[in-house]
C-alpha cells in the first residue's frame, strides 16, 4: 500500500515499525470526528476557491460513503496507514482519484488529530455531565424516600453525630455538582478550533478558519499555531475532572462496602447488582460497588500517563502525542460505564431504617448535644465540653448510654442541667435542632433537596 508521505523513501517501512507505529486499532474510534472535521476542511477550501467547488462536492459525498460504510461495519481499516486521518484520506482518493489528491491542501495531521480529539471530547463531555445529572437524579429521589432516616454521621469512621441520610446521600450530590462544573469549565478551553495550524506554522494559503469553526460549532480559534499543535491540556483537564469525579464514585462505593456488611447493616444492595461466591453459598458480594472502586486507579493512572508523556516534549508536535488516545479512551469508558452501572444498582438500594436509626445515638452521639446544651444554659464551650467527656467517661465505666443516665447522675456534673436534658439526648431531636445553614435538620435538608430538585429538573 502506498503511504501517502511516500515520496522522499527509498526503503519499504520495516513490519515492525508498522505495528509499533501503527494507532489505526484504537484511534477507528475517531472516524465520525475525522470525518467531520474532514468535510468541513474541504467545503472552506472549495469555499474559499483553493480547490474547485466541484472536487470539494465530491470529496464531501465520498466522505459521506465511508463514513456510512465504517458505521456499517463494511470498511477495511489498513494498519499500513497508520491511523484514521491516512485510512480515510486514502480510502477517498481510491474513490475519487485526483480530486482526493486535495483534501490534505493547508492541513495536516498534526492539527486535524487535535481536531478530532476535542471534537471527540466535546461529545463525551456532554454525555458524561448527563449522565451525572442521572447520578444526581438517583441520590435525589433515594434521599426523598428516605427522608425521615437518622443514621449515625462518622469522622474517622467513629460515630460522631447523627445524620439524616437524605444529608449524607446530598453530600455526593454537591460533589457530583461540582464534578459537572469542572467539565463544563474544561469546555471553555475544549471548544477551540485548532485546525488551520498546520503542521506548526500555519500555511501559505488563503484559509478561512472562522468559516471552519462556525461548521464544526467551534466557539473560539487557536490564536498561536504552534500552541495549537503541542497542546493536549485540553485531554489533561479531561482526565483530571474525571479522576476527580472517579474518586467520588470510589468513596460512595467504599461506604456501599462497608454499608452492606452485616457489620454495619445499614444497607441491601439488590440481587441484580451482586455477585455470588463460587465455593461459599452464603455470599452475596457487593462486586459493582468494588469494581467502581478499583477502576478508579487506571482512571489516575491514565491521568499519570498523560501528563508524563507531555513533560518533556519540546514543541511542536511530537509522535509521543499519539499516547494520549488509550489514556482517554480508557477513561471515557471507565467513566461513563461506572456513572451508568452504578446509577442503576442505586435505585435498588435498601437502606435498612431501623438498623440505622437504632445505631444513631450508640457510641455517645449525642455528646456534643450535651454540651452546646450546656452552652445554651450559659456555660463557656471548652467547659461544656470538659463536663459532657466527663459525663461520657461515667457512662463508659459504669457500661451507660448517655440517654440511659437519671436526671440525678447528670445533674452531679453541673447543676445547670434540668429535665429538657432527655430531649437534647435524643438522637431525632438531635438532628432537628441542627439547623444552621447546610446543617443535617430536615428543615434544612429539605431545602436543599428541592433546589437540586430545581437544578436537576
Ligand atoms: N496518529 C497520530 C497521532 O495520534 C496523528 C498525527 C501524526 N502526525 C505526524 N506528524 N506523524 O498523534
Amino acid at each position: 500500500m502506498k503511504k501517502p508521505w511516500g515520496g522522499r523513501f527509498r526503503e519499504k517501512t520495516s513490519g515492525s515499525v508498522e505495528s509499533f507505529t501503527e494507532s489505526i486499532s484504537f484511534d477507528k474510534r475517531l472516524w465520525k470526528h475525522d470525518i467531520e472535521g474532514s468535510i468541513a476542511h474541504a467545503q472552506m477550501l472549495g469555499g474559499q476557491g483553493i480547490i474547485p467547488r466541484k472536487d470539494a462536492r465530491q470529496i464531501v459525498r465520498c466522505l459521506k460513503e465511508i463514513g456510512s460504510e465504517i458505521r456499517s461495519g463494511r470498511f477495511r481499516f489498513r494498519p499500513e496507514l497508520e491511523d484514521i486521518h491516512m485510512n480515510i484520506e486514502s480510502a477517498l482518493t481510491a474513490r475519487i482519484g485526483e480530486a482526493g489528491k486535495k483534501l490534505h491542501t493547508a492541513r495536516s495531521r498534526n492539527d486535524q488529530v487535535a481536531l478530532d480529539m476535542r471534537l471527540y471530547l466535546k461529545e463525551e463531555t456532554v454525555r458524561i455531565i448527563r449522565l451525572m445529572t442521572d447520578f444526581q437524579r438517583a441520590l435525589v429521589a433515594a434521599a426523598t424516600r428516605n427522608l425521615d432516616v437518622v443514621m449515625p454521621g462518622y469522622t474517622h469512621l467513629q460515630r460522631a453525630q447523627p445524620v439524616l441520610l437524605a444529608h449524607h446521600l446530598l453530600a455526593y450530590v454537591e460533589m457530583f455538582q461540582r464534578d459537572k462544573e469542572r467539565f463544563e469549565d474544561s469546555m471553555k478551553r475544549l471548544d477551540v478550533l485548532p485546525l488551520g495550524s498546520g503542521a506548526l506554522a500555519g500555511t501559505t494559503l488563503p484559509i478561512d478558519r472562522a468559516a471552519v469553526a462556525r461548521a464544526l460549532g467551534f466557539s473560539g480559534i487557536s490564536k498561536n499555531s504552534i500552541d495549537a499543535v503541542s497542546d493536549r491540556d485540553f485531554a489533561l483537564e479531561f482526565l483530571s475532572a474525571a479522576s476527580i469525579a472517579m474518586m467520588h464514585v470510589s468513596r460512595l462505593s467504599e461506604e456501599l462496602v462497608l454499608w452492606s456488611s452485616v457489620e454495619f447493616g445499614f444497607a441491601e444492595i439488590s440481587d441484580r447488582f451482586t455477585t455470588g461466591s463460587s465455593i461459599m453459598p452464603q455470599k452475596k458480594n457487593p462486586d459493582v460497588a468494588e469494581l467502581s472502586r478499583g477502576k478508579t486507579g487506571r482512571v489516575y493512572g491514565n491521568l499519570m500517563a498523560l501528563l508524563t508523556v507531555m513533560k518533556g516534549l519540546p514543541l511542536s508536535y511530537n509522535r509521543d502525542m499519539q499516547e494520549d488516545k488509550h489514556p482517554v479512551f480508557d477513561t471515557v469508558d471507565t467513566l461513563t460505564t461506572g456513572l451508568s452501572v452504578i446509577t442503576e444498582m442505586f435505585s435498588g438500594i435498601q437502606f435498612r431504617k431501623e438498623r440505622m436509626s437504632a445505631t444513631a445515638g450508640e457510641g455517645f452521639s449525642t455528646a456534643t448535644d450535651l454540651a452546646e446544651y450546656l452552652v445554651r444554659r450559659g456555660m463557656a464551650f471548652r467547659e461544656a465540653h470538659e463536663v459532657a467527656g466527663k459525663v461520657v467517661l461515667y457512662c463508659i465505666t459504669r457500661g451507660k448510654d448517655l440517654a440511659s443516665l437519671t436526671l440525678k447522675e447528670l445533674r452531679s456534673f453541673s447543676a445547670l442541667i434540668r429535665k429538657d436534658i432527655f430531649s437534647a439526648l435524643d438522637p431525632a431531636q438531635s438532628v432537628r435542632s441542627r439547623a444552621s445553614y447546610g446543617g443535617t435538620a430536615p428543615s434544612e435538608v429539605k431545602r436543599q433537596l428541592s433546589q437540586y430538585k430545581k437544578i436537576l429538573g
